[in-house]
């Protein structure tokens, strides 16, 4: 058989019935759980930026980018129902469309999540360069060498985000689990800030703030005279291109189908409501934002809520707000730095990575060589890059793998219509079509660079697997013992 055509088989690929985890969730952790992995940098950091892109009309890119997070959310609670093993996109996508595809999808989510954590750790920084000043530390040692400052002078190393990169890791290596009530504590601690940062702008609230709506344009456009391959984009499409990030975290509600009390009922409530709730947040605090400063002003800012609450004359509460992000945010690395972890294991039981990679420590438990390896590379990513650089590509690994997703629903739709779901997308004719379009259309907006740089990883991925995976695979060695 050709590689092309190896698949996996769904009953495989859900493992042992006989080990199947206890339900024990309902529709309201679903929510907790889901709010706490997606809320974190994006609000907190790229709504400024988001803001500089499309004006007031950043608004309308949190809608937009919630409505196909929802629809690509709904195609994963399908499939993780279904197929209710590790691995997530990468595991449906190896049922539904075969190897080399599963690989395409595990490899962006590799980049994602790595990438995503050091996206993290810069946000994390932003908020957190106060108390290293306080610490004594210079200027050049808190940004990277893209900032350049007043006297013209650049930074040279973003080392906070580096040491909260190590650190996060560290925790991890050591065995650190997030857990449910730490969880349900951050939840309510970033959900406080934000609701502080709404309630002090609304009196300072201009309406008039809000005209032009969309100073850019809707489509995502290079600048006129800014050409060259590494311009910007700009406009309401090139903002939701961004601030999609602000939406993921919610394959961590599907993930937890398996646990759930009511899987038809709870799943949808769970992820449809976390993601109405984080849109309906999200669109509250861009609009009280932008009503209380100018998007032209405060999306020059990396901490841009705590930057507007100083300019309000809020000093106390805007480091209270720095201080939730502070204290919130290494949560969200913690849960992407895990599900690389799951990634890596999984591709490697399947014999497309080296084993080495997920080879548990004796003494801890954990991977730590791979957890190690995570925590490098988002350090080094996050000391020397720009957090807009850096969230756009792992918003073109997380594309991919969302359009994955709704590439399977239709396929095992088709192929295995008669197969029981226990959590069935409605209008699946409607919603996966809405995801892939969707998810298309964004990452049509990202900027030229981000779209090549992917495509390198890529090359670079698709070495790997024909000089590794190809062979080595499970599926490949069961062909070769047959043959
Ligand atoms: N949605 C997550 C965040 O905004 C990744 O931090």
């Amino acid at each position: 058989m050709s590689f092309w055509n190896r698949r996996k088989a769904i009953d495989t690929a859900a493992g042992d019935p006989a080990h199947a985890l206890k339900k024990t969730l309902s529709w309201y952790h679903l929510i907790a759980l889901g709010v706490g992995a997606i809320v974190g940098t994006g609000i907190y950091t790229l709504t400024g930026v988001g803001a500089g892109l499309a004006g007031p009309g950043v608004m309308l890119s949190f809608l937009i980018a919630g409505a196909v997070c929802a629809c690509a959310a709904l195609c994963y609670a399908e499939l993780s129902t279904m197929i209710p093993a590790s691995g997530s996109a990468y595991t449906y996508s190896y049922v539904a469309m075969g190897e080399p595809v599963a690989w395409f999808v595990g490899w962006s989510l590799i980049l994602e999540y790595t990438l995503v954590c050091a996206a993290v750790a810069v946000g994390w920084s932003a908020h957190a360069t106060g108390l290293f000043r306080m610490a004594g530390f210079p200027e050049f040692l808190l940004a990277g060498p893209h900032v350049e400052f007043a006297d013209g002078t650049h930074g040279l190393v973003n080392l906070p985000a580096v040491i909260i990169s190590f650190a996060v890791a560290g925790l991890l290596a050591l065995g650190t689990k997030e857990s449910a009530t730490v969880n349900m504590v951050l939840v309510v601690i970033k959900i406080a800030a934000l609701g502080l940062f709404v309630v002090l702008c609304l009196p300072a609230f201009d309406a008039g703030h809000f005209t032009p709506f969309m100073p850019q344009g809707f489509a995502a456009h290079t600048v006129a005279g800014a050409a060259g391959p590494d311009a910007i984009k700009v406009g309401v499409m090139a903002a939701a291109s961004l601030i999609f990030f602000a939406f993921y975290g919610f394959d961590a509600v599907s993930t937890a189908a398996e646990e759930t009390k009511n899987p038809k009922r709870d799943l949808t409530i769970g992820i449809v409501g976390s993601m109405l709730i984080c849109t309906l947040i999200y669109m509250l605090v861009a609009a009280v934002a932008i009503g209380a400063s100018r998007a032209e002003v405060f999306s020059k800012s990396e901490a841009p809520l705590v930057f507007i609450l100083e300019t309000l004359q809020h000093p106390k509460m805007a480091q209270l707000v720095a201080l939730a992000a502070v204290v919130a945010l290494p949560t969200v690395i913690l849960a992407f730095m895990y599900g690389q972890s799951r990634i890596f294991f999984v591709m490697a039981r399947d014999g497309l990575l080296p084993p080495a990679l997920s080879r548990v420590n004796a003494k801890t438990g954990t991977p730590v060589l791979m957890t190690l390896l995570t925590g490098a590379l988002s350090a080094l990513l996050s000391g020397l890059l720009s957090l807009k650089d850096i969230a756009e590509l792992a918003n073109a690994g997380t594309l991919a793998a969302f359009i994955a997703v709704g590439l399977s629903v239709i396929v095992l739709r088709v192929r295995d219509p008669s197969r029981p779901r226990v959590f069935a997308t409605p209008l699946w004719q409607l919603v996966a079509p809405g995801a892939i379009l969707g998810c298309l259309y964004l990452f049509y907006s990202l900027p030229a660079k981000t779209q090549r740089y992917f495509l390198y990883a890529h090359l670079i991925g698709a070495a790997v697997y024909f000089l590794y995976g190809v062979r080595r695979s499970a599926l490949a060695r069961a062909e070769a013992g047959k043959g």
